[in-house]
């Protein structure tokens, strides 16, 4: 089938959990014959947490990379450097619309130069709210989602968070298309990844963690409250815990002077992980442990028993479902809800269902090109 001719499509990346859930967004574009772009915002820009993604979700490196990004420090002047860096592209290219995912400073950025050109702007994952309006990426979310044509809420609670709020924009259950993007990476991931062997790691008999939010790893107090709770964990439990650290944690764990309270027990540190090897750890860990929201609705697909270490999440069907706990940071609600998963049945019934992208893209396509 010929490709359809005229302005493209453009998909805003920048962050680690952008690239993945607009992968299969990729290629279903690729699959309908839509043409599209990709803009790299280059929030992200570490091997591990960039270049890696790309090798294991098969997408070719942009064209379009901001660089001059890593260098700003701060929220506002990174998310200036990318708007200035977006808007210029945009300005070049003339896409018919552009797709942000998620809710992080990239996601802003790419939504809000489009706006400003007009231009028809899709948010993928819209309607996640936390109320808790110490998180950078509630503000995120609460904006892109009011300047937003076109809301593709995940789950069902999302969209009744929209029409509460009176978006102006079209709201469209989509569902999430990370679930997408655990079916189609999950088994090749069962396939090549040597992971466990590399890490002396033994199916079901380690617990994972990973923590990267603000609020929990940038007050040297909760940073090390959570870490205490890791080692309660691994010592009142004797459970091994695994912990691929991301760089913002890293830092702060050593400017901290931290690295001492988790090494005297049975923490292993990895770096951060890449698709493929993540998904096999994740889906042989017993347990998860984590305040990042895309590991939240993994592990609730994949049957993996998950502890939110934050007070609240956007993600609530994972609640009902029995499939994840809210604990905090208190070291020994971490030692109490941890125990408890351990515990558990994992006999929930997955809240997520696949096939987001697919909607997403036909809606796109048909409102573009028609
Ligand atoms: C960002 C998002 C967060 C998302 C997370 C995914 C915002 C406000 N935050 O948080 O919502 O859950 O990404 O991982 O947008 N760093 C590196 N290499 C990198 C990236 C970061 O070393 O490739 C270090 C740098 O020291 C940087 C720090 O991590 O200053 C924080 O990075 P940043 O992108 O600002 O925030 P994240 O914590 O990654
Ligand atoms: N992830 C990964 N390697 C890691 C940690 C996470 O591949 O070492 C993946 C994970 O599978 C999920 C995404 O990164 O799809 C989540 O990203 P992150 O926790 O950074 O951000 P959030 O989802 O909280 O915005």
């Amino acid at each position: 089938m010929p490709k359809i001719k005229g302005g493209q499509i453009s998909i805003l990346i920048g962050t680690r959990p952008t690239l993945i859930k607009h992968a299969p967004i990729i290629r279903e574009l690729e699959r309908q014959n839509v043409p599209f772009f990709l803009i790299h915002a280059g929030q992200h820009y570490s091997f591990e947490m960039d270049r890696i993604f790309f090798r294991d979700l098969g997408i070719k490196y942009p064209k379009y990379v901001l660089k001059s990004v890593r260098k700003a420090k701060g929220h506002g002047a990174q998310t200036a450097e990318m708007l200035r860096g977006i808007e210029k592209i945009l300005l070049h290219e003339s896409p018919r619309a552009v797709l942000v995912g998620g809710d992080t400073n990239a996601n802003l950025a790419g939504a809000l130069a489009a706006r400003k050109l007009h231009l028809k702007v899709g948010h993928v994952e819209a309607g996640a709210r936390s109320f808790d309006w110490r998180m950078p990426e509630e503000h995120n979310r609460v904006m892109i989602d009011h300047i937003s044509d076109w809301l593709f809420a995940s789950s069902t609670e999302m969209k009744k968070n929209l029409l509460k709020e009176n978006v102006r924009g079209k709201v469209l259950l989509t569902g999430s298309s990370i679930v997408d993007a655990v079916w189609e990476h999950a088994r090749i991931a069962g396939r090549k990844s040597q992971v466990l062997n590399a890490l002396s790691l033994k199916s079901k008999q380690y617990v994972l963690i990973t923590i990267h939010r603000e609020h929990n790893v940038d007050a040297k107090a909760s940073l090390e409250r959570i870490l205490k709770g890791l080692c309660l964990v691994s010592k009142q439990l004797g459970v091994r815990v695994l912990f691929p650290v991301h760089p913002r944690t890293a830092r702060r764990i050593s400017e901290f002077g931290l690295k001492k309270l988790a090494a005297d027990h049975a923490i292993q540190w990895v770096k951060p992980q890449g698709y493929l090897d993540f998904l096999k750890i994740l889906s042989s860990a017993r347990v998860v442990l984590t305040d990042s929201g895309g590991i939240q609705q993994e592990a609730s697909i994949l049957r993996v028993p998950c502890v939110t270490l934050r007070e609240n999440t956007e993600w609530v069907e994972t609640l009902s479902v029995g499939a994840n706990r809210l604990a905090g940071i208190e070291p020994g609600m971490i030692l109490h809800q941890t125990r408890k998963a351990l515990n558990s049945q994992c006999d929930w019934k997955n809240p997520f269902p696949a096939g987001a992208s697919r909607k997403i893209v036909s809606f796109v396509k048909k409102e573009c090109y028609r």
